[in-house]
């Protein structure tokens, strides 16, 4: 089963927007480890809203320029209203970057993407074209070790009432090790990788909070393989055992991001 990108709609987008403070902050804490500097020219590919391709603008500043690409035309609905001269946006994602000119860019980075990108060794091929020597490459992405603390409990839920997970079905994105994501980057030519895995962790109230951001940072791929009549008894069963893990703090998120930096040498 293939990503979807038809199933994404303005309120998952808008939803996105609100809850995704988590993958911003590790979006700065990528940007930091880039080394972005006023002046540069950066390529956000998979921006959704636009909130990291902002905070780049601020730190390129008036002299540099950002461009944002995402291939869900909701979410950029809402990039757009971030644009200002120096930040652009437009409709593109991992497949289209062969638009672009050799050695165009100092810095390309995938905040929270690259696990959802299937054709990972050409992107990684095109990005390396589309670098200036001396230019980087960041990426934060999801740990296959330590993942969605919930995809057990998901799993769990769609097995109990499917009868079993559905041929072909995958759960989680195409997620990577730290180890296989070194390898992809060094075998698409880029000499010095540092991959760094950090371990997070948070407390969410309510479980509508948690169910409404899987579905909107899955752009609607949460549950889709499930069909629409069973869904609600889906997710019945994932609230009740999410209700399980309560604590007094709430209900703990507790996974790994890997944070990789490359650089193109000639
Ligand atoms: C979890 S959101 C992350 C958005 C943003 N980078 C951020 O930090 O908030 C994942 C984004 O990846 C985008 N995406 C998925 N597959 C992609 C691909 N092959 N190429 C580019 N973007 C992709 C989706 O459209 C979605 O906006």
């Amino acid at each position: 089963m293939t990503t979807q990108f038809d199933l994404d709609t303005r309120e998952l987008a808008e939803s996105y927007d609100r809850l995704s403070d988590t993958q911003f902050r590790f979006g700065t804490l990528l940007v930091d480890r880039l080394g972005i500097r006023p002046g540069q020219r950066v390529l956000d590919v998979g921006c959704g809203t636009g909130r990291l391709a902002e905070h780049l603008a601020q730190r390129v500043g008036p002299s540099g320029e950002v461009l944002g690409i995402d291939p869900l035309p909701f979410r950029l609905e809402i990039a757009r209203k971030r644009a200002r001269p120096g930040l652009s946006f437009a409709l593109g994602g991992s497949d289209d970057l062969p638009r672009f000119a050799d050695r165009s860019w100092d810095a390309v980075c995938l905040n929270s993407v690259f696990h959802w990108i299937e054709r990972k060794e050409e992107a990684l091929r095109e990005i390396r074209r589309i670098l200036r020597p001396g230019g980087r490459l960041g990426i934060a992405t999801g740990d296959k070790e330590q993942p969605n603390p919930f995809s057990a409990i998901i799993r769990e839920a769609i097995a109990s009432v499917m009868g079993g997970i559905p041929e072909g079905a995958r759960i989680s994105p195409f997620l990577l090790s730290a180890e296989e994501l070194r390898a992809l980057v060094l075998a698409a030519g880029f000499p010095f990788v540092e991959v760094e895995s950090t371990l997070h962790s948070d407390f969410v109230d309510r479980v509508d909070d948690l169910l409404e951001f899987f579905q909107a940072s899955s752009f609607g791929n949460f549950l889709a393989l499930v069909p629409a009549e069973r869904r609600a008894a889906v997710t019945g069963r994932i609230r009740r055992e999410l209700e399980k893990l309560r604590t007094a703090r709430g209900i703990e998120r507790r996974f790994r991001r890997l944070l990789l930096v490359a650089e193109r040498k000639d």
